[in-house]
């Protein structure tokens, strides 16, 4: 039996992780607790949750880009091994907040080290292994920036203090890949309120799996 890898993305404030907690407990309630996995990045495992802290200590401002997106890979190639690779061998949807794509936009375009080259680096951390669906949860930079400033502003880590240019190439990035890969990446509009962008997502994942959510759905 093999799972259901559905990747979560889209920019700082979007929403993912809000959507995510309500997406899981309607799956739960569905399917039973030991068929939904909830799962981030970067982290996801013991291993991958310490790289993680190394990349968004305060401390580590001066952090090189190339080193940044090389630890990205680390500790995404630990979670496929880890986590994701067992979780989808024993058929559970798995939910994961930000996965390869986030690399792409980050460190690819917003760090400028290259789509491209950040694709192939990454190819050999996750070994082939592709969210079935990815949402893409898109709002405007100074959309989520406020609601990041409004509900957690004592949550800000180093990344969050980007510039807003640099959000800017963020979102358009997200958007491109949207577009390059349609079948893979679903967009959605997050500037609505929580309950419309949870329903629309659960369309979305209704769609490419029928099983899912089909009493919530009117066809
Ligand atoms: N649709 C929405 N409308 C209004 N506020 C929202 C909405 N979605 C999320 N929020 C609020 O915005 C803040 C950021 O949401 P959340 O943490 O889920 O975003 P995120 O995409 O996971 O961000 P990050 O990339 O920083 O982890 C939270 O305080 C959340 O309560
Ligand atoms: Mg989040």
């Amino acid at each position: 039996m093999s799972g259901k890898f559905i990747s979560f993305e889209g920019p700082d404030g979007a929403g993912k992780t809000s959507v995510i907690q309500q997406i899981k407990a309607d799956l739960v309630d569905q399917l039973g607790d030991n068929r939904v996995l909830y799962t981030r990045e970067p982290g996801g495992s013991p291993i991958a949750e310490q790289i993680r802290r190394v990349l968004f200590a305060p401390e580590n401002k001066n952090m090189d880009a190339r080193t940044e997106a090389l630890l990205f890979a680390a500790s995404r190639r630990q979670h496929v091994v880890s986590t994701l690779r067992p979780a989808l061998a024993a058929g559970k949807v798995v939910l994961c907040d930000r996965y390869l794509d986030s690399s792409l936009v980050y460190q690819g375009a917003g760090r400028q080290l290259g789509m491209e080259t950040i694709w192939k680096l990454n190819q050999y951390a996750i070994d082939g292994l592709l969210p079935n669906l990815t949402i893409n949860l898109d709002v405007p930079s100074e959309l989520g920036l406020r609601r990041i400033a409004e509900h957690r502003s004592n949550q800000v880590n180093r990344l969050d203090k980007e510039k807003l240019s640099f959000h800017h190439m963020v979102r358009h990035a997200f958007l491109e890949l949207q577009k390059a890969d349609p079948d893979r990446i679903k967009l959605i509009d997050s500037s609505q309120s929580l309950d419309r962008v949870v329903a629309d997502v659960k369309r979305v994942i209704n769609q490419r799996y029928p099983e899912l959510f089909a009493n919530e759905i009117q066809r």
